[in-house]
Parts: C-alpha cells; structure tokens; sequence
C-alpha cells in the first residue's frame, strides 16, 4: 500500500517528509519520491528502491529550504515499479502536484477524455490522470484548487487518500479521502498529513482523520476547513489525542500485522473485485481476457502452478474452473513441475499463481511451461515482481502489501480472482446460462460485507482456541470446495504455532487417520450445509465415536452438526463455491489465537521467510 507524507507550515519540511516516509516503510513499497517547494522554485526527486536511495539522490542535489513538502512510497497499482511512476505527479501545465493512494477505476475512460483535449501523460498511472483530470476542472470551471478538486473527485469512480498542491497558491494544500485514509496532524506552525499518523507522531499526538467523502483545505495560520465532497456541507473535524506507540500505528493497532490483515480482508477483496465484477449488469469484466479471446476460448487444458498458500488457492481454482467453465484443471506444486518433465501443449494455459511474484520454483516452473509454447497467465499480488513481468497476461489480486510472513489476504484474494476466472470462462463456453451467472455474481458481490460480519465472530474462535492450544496435534477435514481449504488451514497452524497439522478430505480419514483420533486430537471439520453435508455429518459421527475434539465449522441456523460437535463456529449460507471464502477466515483466527497462547512469534516464525526466492 502506497504511503503519504506531506508537510506545510514553518518548519523546515524534507526531514520530515524523509523521516515520515521511512517510518512508513512497513507498509511495503517499491519506489518513493518528494516534492519541496518555495515560492516559484521546486524539486521533484524519485528513486525505484527504497527511502535509503531517495535520501542518496537528495544528497547529490543542492537542496531548496522550503515551507512544503510532499512524499510517497508508491506500491505499484497501475504500471510497474518505474521512475515515471513514481510520486508525485505533475499536471501537464506544471501548476498542481498530486500524491495518491488507491486505485482510479475509471481512469481509463478519463485518460481518452483528456488526450482528446490534448493533454500528455509521462507515466501508466491512475495518479497521472487524476491530477491532469483536476486541472482540466479547474481550467474550465475557473475555480480554485479546492473547489476543482471537489468537483473533479464527483466525477471519479474509485479509492483514494490524495495530497494536492497549486504552486500558484503556495499557503495551501488540500487532501481528500475515499477508501483510502488520510490523517491530519495539527500543530501551532503547520500541519502534518499521513496516509496514517506514524510520520508525525514526533511533532504531534493531535490528529484528525478525515472522514470518506471528506475534503479539507490545510493552510497555516488559519483553523482547518472540512467539507463533504459530494454535498459540499461543511464539517466540524474531531481532534483526537493519540496515545499509541509508533508500532501500534503501524499496525493499525493489532498486536500483529497478521491480525491486520486478517482484518483487511473485506476491504482487500474489494479491491480485488472492483471494476471487474459488475453485478448489476450481469458482468465480469477482465481487460486481459479481451486481448487474449481467442487463447481462452481455445484452452484445451489449464494447468496451475503454485507453491504453499498459492498452491491451496490454486486447487480450490481446479473445482472452480472445473465446476463452471468444464475445462479440465491439473493443479501442480511448482517445485515437482519444473522437474518431472511436464506434457505441456500449445493450447494449454498455465497460470502461475503467486503473492510475491517471486518464488523461485513457482518462476521455474513457469520459464519451463513458456519454454514448452504454452500461453502463461499469471496470478500475483506484487505488481512488477519477476513472475508477472514473465507471464504473457494476467491479473493482479491487489490485496495491497502482506508483511506477516503466514499468508492471509492473498489467500482469500487469489481465490477470488480465480472466482472470476471460472465465470468468465464459463460466460465465454457458454457452460452456464446467463441468468446462473447473473445470481452467481450478486452474490459475490456481497461476500465482503458479509465476511465484516464474520469477523465479529473472532470472540468465539478465541474461546475454542483456549480450549485446545496445548494440543500436540491437529486434524483438518473439508470436502470438495473445503478441501483446499483445510489444507489452508492445518498449514497456518504449522507455521505459526508449530503445532503438528494435517489436512484430509473428509472422507480419507477413514483410509489411515482415523486412527489417530482419540480424546486428545481435535478435529476441525467444515461441515457447511451446501456441499455433502450429509457425508460430512458422517464423518463426524466416525469422530465423535472414537471421542475426538471436534470443532465445527457450520452454516449459520445449523443443528445437526452442533448436536455432535464440541464446539462450532458459524459461517453466513451461500453457494458451495463461495465457502471457501468464509470458512478461511475462522480458520485463520484460529491459528493465531492459539500462536499467541502458546507465545510465538506470529509475524516471523522460525525458519519461514515471506519469499522463497531461493530452491
Ligand atoms: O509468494 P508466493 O505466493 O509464491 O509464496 C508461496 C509460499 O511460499 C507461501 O504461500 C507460504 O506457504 C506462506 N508462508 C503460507 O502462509
């Protein structure tokens, strides 16, 4: 996720804004820039790497004393990690300068609106447009910078925290938010803004955030104005006084950045399916799919490479596929593909599905099926990373940056966009009806707001992980959809709890680890009422004669599970393919809650690294 630091008032401005952005640092980042400005003159200085690099350029330039400054740590959205990328960016005129975060989704239709009119973009991104899209307001409704920021942002589909500065009207700077946050720190000679407090918790503990849908005009010497950008009401901000540590904040205030972004998935799967699913018109909407019609409509065979976490979201991929689109699926860890020499043909479609982009033998893998003629459609989180610069196509999770090393969001999100992949194979087969799909569609639409509810649910999951964290052992059962799925889950209590897991589909306890069960082994089973839940209901019974823990993982309103189970969470009713999405989530909860009673290190556990770019 991108980062946002500006300063204006009378201090001096770069070391802030420096220290600010390297404080920001944890939210991961590919490439930095600032802005410093007085008067008439200004700099602009941007690096692809880190803060480190950014202070380096800085120390080669003479150096402007200013009254404003403006940073950004970019995480890659729209274009790779590049120079022209990076933040800030300027208006064609050169007057207004922009910082950003989040995603324009109709940048696309706004960047031929301006080029018609004769605007000319350095660089790939939403930000660039956004920026020219204000100047182009301003220009035409003649007004100034606020006003054409406000009336610009109505006319904007998307997320954004952004920062906006008119060299002509130095004493101002004007910061917006929508999905995206924005915090103001306040002091006697200025005002400090973050895209959260971290960067300033030196200089101030008082602190505004603004609202969504909320516009404020920053300018020394006068108290801040705040406005509602659809309605132009104005607003009275609450000041708060900030009592956190630095860490705290940077966590968002969870103990640990897994529990972050466990909590992030609702909005992280927004993201995921913004501008692409379109329920309301009965659509899914995938740009790359369009170039690529032909490959797709054609595919003989898919075939799915993957390492860990990856590789799970995969298989739950091969029922997706499989299921909807009735094109035959192989799901392959990554690291056996690249060396059992693999059939691969001319019209197969290999997806490599990644978080970091960077796993060494999920690369291979892929440079072997590249190799062999196959067309490579890539699945990855870090936009620019290694693996989709070596795809043919493909689309991104945009789960935003996950720095615990067990993964969680890019779980739940990977799904989702094989969720879209299967339906949009299936829209072009013609392998289910229109208004199948349609009712598929809304109810993925509603899936993240539902998952918000769920984690309301964490309490219970805390409570039956006080119950069995001293167990030596683990056994995870799912069937179908939630067979993955339990895979997923036995492996996040391995990693960060170092408890003994595995995952079975249900219906092969019988074939070797039902001999396992005895009163001290818990069983959690997904037993949700779409998807052989008599079969599963069977299961338990096998469990529960043999005096297991068993821990349910049920459909909301169930009974026949809760008589025979120990404990159950509920999970909101929905198709069997949607499942997976929900019964992840206390599947994560759990192993947490259980890491942090048996007092490990959640974010970093032995051995494990966040990326294996190594065999
Ligand atoms: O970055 P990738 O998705 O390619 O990583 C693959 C695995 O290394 C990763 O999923 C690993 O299993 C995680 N630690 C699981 O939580």
């Amino acid at each position: 996720m991108c980062g946002i630091v500006a300063y204006i008032g009378a201090k001096e401005p770069l070391p802030i804004v420096l220290d600010g952005l390297q404080r920001l640092e944890y939210r991961g980042y590919d490439s930095a820039g600032v802005f410093i400005s007085e008067g008439t003159k200004q700099q602009i200085t941007k690096v692809v790497g880190k803060v480190a690099a950014l202070r380096e350029a800085l120390s080669e330039k003479e150096v402007l004393t200013s009254k404003l400054g403006m940073g950004h740590t970019r995480w890659a959205t729209h274009g790779q990690p590049a120079h022209e990328n990076a933040h800030p960016h300027v208006s064609n005129s050169g007057d207004l300068i922009l910082i950003h975060n989040g995603i324009i989704e109709n940048y696309d239709i706004l960047k031929k609106e301006l080029q018609q009119r004769g605007y000319q973009f350095q660089s790939e991104t939403d930000s660039e447009v956004l920026i020219n899209w204000i100047e182009e307001v301003q220009k035409t409704e003649n007004v100034k910078l606020g006003k054409a920021v406000q009336l610009a942002l109505n006319q904007v589909i998307g997320a954004y925290g952004i920062v906006v500065y008119d060299r002509r009207n130095p004493e101002e700077l004007v910061v917006a938010c929508l999905g995206s946050p924005i915090a103001i720190g306040l002091d006697k000679e200025g005002f400090f803004v973050g895209s959260d407090a971290t960067p300033f918790l030196d200089h101030t503990r008082e602190v505004i955030y603004l609202d969504d849908n909320e516009l404020a005009l920053l300018q020394p010497g006068k108290t801040i104005q705040v406005r509602k950008i659809d309605d132009d009401s104005l607003q009275t901000p609450t000041v708060q006084q900030l009592k956190w540590n630095l860490e705290n904040i940077q966590k968002g205030g969870f103990p640990h950045f897994m529990l972050k972004e466990i909590h992030e998935q609702p909005n992280a799967l927004r993201d995921t399916l913004r501008g692409r699913l379109l329920a309301e018109e009965g659509k899914i909407q995938i740009s790359s799919f369009n170039e690529h019609h032909q490959k797709f409509a054609n595919a003989r065979r898919i075939i799915i490479v993957a390492c860990g976490t990856s590789w799970h979201a995969g298989l739950v991929g091969e029922y997706l596929i499989e299921s909807f689109a009735r094109i035959p699926v192989e799901v392959e860890y990554a690291s056996e593909f690249r060396y059992r020499n693999p059939i691969i043909y001319p019209d197969d479609i290999v997806i490599p599905i990644s978080q970091s982009g960077e796993t060494a033998d999920t690369l291979a893998a892929l440079k072997l099926a590249k190799a062999a003629g196959a067309f490579i459609y890539g699945v990855c989180n870090v936009v620019g990373s290694t693996i989709s610069r070596e795809t043919h196509s493909g689309m991104y999770t945009h789960a935003g940056p996950e720095i615990g090393v067990a993964s969680t969001k890019a779980f739940i999100t990977q799904i989702a966009v094989l969720t879209l992949i299967a339906l949009k194979l299936a829209e072009i087969k013609g392998t289910q009806s229109k208004s199948e799909l349609r009712q598929l569609l809304f109810e993925l639409d509603s899936v993240p707001d539902q998952l918000e509810s769920l984690i309301e649910q964490k309490e219970k999951v805390k409570e039956v992980a006080e119950k069995i964290h001293a167990a030596p052992n683990c056994l995870y059962l799912g069937r179908g959809y939630n067979f993955p799925v339990a895979l997923e889950g036995a492996l996040k209590l391995k990693e960060i709890s170092y408890i003994h897991a595995e995952g079975y589909p249900a219906a092969e306890m019988k074939h070797g680890p039902i001999a396992l069960i005895d009163e001290a082994m818990p069983v959690i089973v997904i037993a949700t009422r779409k998807g052989h839940y008599e079969k599963i209901v069977s299961n338990i019974q096998e469990i529960k004669s043999r005096k297991g823990v068993i821990i349910g993982i049920v459909s909301q309103g169930d009974s026949a599970v809760k008589e025979m189970a120990n404990y159950c969470i509920e999970i909101p009713e929905s198709s069997e393919c949607f499942t997976p999405l929900f019964a992840t989530l206390p599947l994560q909860f759990l192993s947490y809650y259980i890491a942090v009673l048996r007092d490990c290190n959640v974010d970093q556990p032995r051995n494990l690294a966040k990326s294996v770019t190594v065999e």
